[in-house]
């Protein structure tokens, strides 16, 4: 099929918003690895070249800024001036702030919350069930990073945030209605149900902050790392920062790392002889005791299982900057203003980098055949000085997480299930993921 004709009013953004993986499938078709597109009177380049990405991502990354679809009234209601969103000297302060909240020690000391939430997770699962495990681990996901950033609780108002959740990506979704898009994105048009939600995460948020700053308290946590971080007047940050910060992390944090998990899930209950390897992984270097820290160097296959399902179905599956000045990539010269758009869904399916590409085949990590790709072939958490802040938080929890559920537990699906990726902010699974659970002890 190719590149579809653009319209001429609209250029290619009807086919985008219809069926976003389809288009930018049909986009590559012919070979090309930089197709230069236009929505409305924007021209977007999609660059599906390993080499263009690593120069707009990090070698020339300070002649971008991220795209339109960061500042949308959405974005800017759901994530303010947080770190996903700031540019320039805010975000390289806040991300100088933030970071040692990352550190590897840190992270370490998140480990056993992990396992004892998830360990609570199975306790209300029972063999025979078939639930929506996409459902159950975004709620494990939200605790976690409730409990490791901010030392506290999921609340009763957003622990329904599935619920929640929905009308987060109801509401992305919406924004790129082609009349809101005409409208340049219009504030205040926001559906009741979103500002709803995001009331109640900001009540959440701001009572966190103002208890926090009563008590004074160094719970040794993000949220009191932030609380005490000056700047070089020594100011501290307002409490709209904080919030905008605090709802960044959580919101980027428990989605992505739930789709991750439980997009495994989903892919281990087709493959059933991958299921098993992973058993066995977790019974010869964990046993039955609880997983640690200290195992994750051992627990390779679960690791190669985490890297193979986000090659397949990758929680963020594209990336956008616009250029702030004029960048030649390759033979396209990028004006100001221009978009370059660059999808983890395409370059993680390409056979000239993953031979059999669509097979869910974890070994491919660990046989030595990805260790020549090109920097860009697979790029889950990004890259360059925006590469994600969580990423070895998201690995080490999806790597305890599975661990602790496949010593209880396997999965097994109808033959022919099937679940189909939905693009929205992040790459979700429609309807979620129903699986039947079947006690690990049960297979005799
Ligand atoms: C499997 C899980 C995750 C995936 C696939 C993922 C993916 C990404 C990607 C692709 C970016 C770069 C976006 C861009 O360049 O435009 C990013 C940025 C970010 N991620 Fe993650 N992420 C994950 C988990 C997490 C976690 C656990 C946290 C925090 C607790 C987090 C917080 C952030 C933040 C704050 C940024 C913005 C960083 C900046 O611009 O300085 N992410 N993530």
């Amino acid at each position: 099929m190719g590149v579809p004709k653009p319209s001429f009013f609209l250029g290619h953004l009807p086919y985008f918003r219809e069926n976003p993986l389809g288009f930018l499938e049909a986009c590559i078709e012919d070979g090309a690895d930089l197709v230069p597109l236009r929505f409305l009177n924007r021209r977007v380049l999609l660059v599906n070249d390993p080499q263009q990405i690593e120069t707009i991502l990090t070698s020339q990354s300070k002649n971008f800024r991220k795209t339109i679809g960061y500042r949308t009234p959405f974005m800017r209601r759901l994530f303010g001036q947080g770190l996903l969103t700031s540019e320039g000297p805010l975000w390289t302060q806040q991300r100088r702030l933030a970071q040692p909240a990352f550190h590897r020690e840190r992270i370490a000391s998140y480990a056993d919350i992990i396992v004892r939430f998830a360990k609570d997770m199975l306790t209300t699962w029972q063999s025979g069930q078939q639930r929506d495990v996409h459902d159950d681990v975004m709620k494990l996901t939200t605790r976690v990073v409730v409990k490791t950033l901010f030392n506290a609780e999921v609340p009763p108002a957003i622990a329904q945030l599935g619920d929640a959740s929905e009308a987060v990506l109801t509401e992305f979704t919406r924004q790129y209605g082609i009349w809101r898009f005409i409208r340049g994105l219009l504030p205040g048009s926001g559906s009741g149900r979103f500002e709803q939600v995001l009331q109640e995460i900001d009540q959440f948020i701001y009572g966190l902050i103002r208890e926090r700053r009563q008590n004074g308290e160094n719970a040794g946590d993000l949220l009191s790392m932030l609380l005490s971080a000056r700047d070089e007047t020594g100011q501290g940050m307002n409490d709209q920062q904080l919030r905008d910060e605090l709802v960044t992390l959580m919101v980027a944090g428990l989605d992505t790392t739930a789709l991750a998990v439980s997009w495994s899930l989903f892919l281990l209950a087709k493959n059933p002889g991958e299921q098993t390897k992973l058993i066995d992984e977790i019974r010869q270097t964990v046993g039955s005791r609880p997983p640690a820290f200290a195992d994750l160097p051992q627990l390779r296959y679960t690791d190669a299982i985490l890297k193979e399902s986000m090659r397949l179905f990758p929680p963020a599956w594209i990336i956008g900057r616009e250029a702030l000045s004029e960048t030649q990539i390759g033979p396209h010269r990028l004006r100001k203003g221009d978009s370059a758009i660059m999808s983890q869904w395409l370059k993680h399916r390409d056979p000239r980098h993953f031979p059999d590409a669509m097979t869910f085949r974890p070994s491919r990590w660990l046989d030595g055949s990805t260790s020549t790709l090109p920097k860009f072939a697979y790029f889950p958490f990004g890259g360059g000085p925006r590469v994600c802040i969580g990423s070895n938080f998201a690995t080490m929890e999806g790597t305890l997480v599975l661990a602790t559920i496949f010593q209880a537990f396997e999965f097994e699906c109808e033959p022919g299930y099937d679940v189909q990726p939905w693009p929205s902010i992040t790459l979700q699974a429609r309807g979620g993921i129903h699986l039947r659970l079947k006690k690990s002890s049960d297979l005799g």
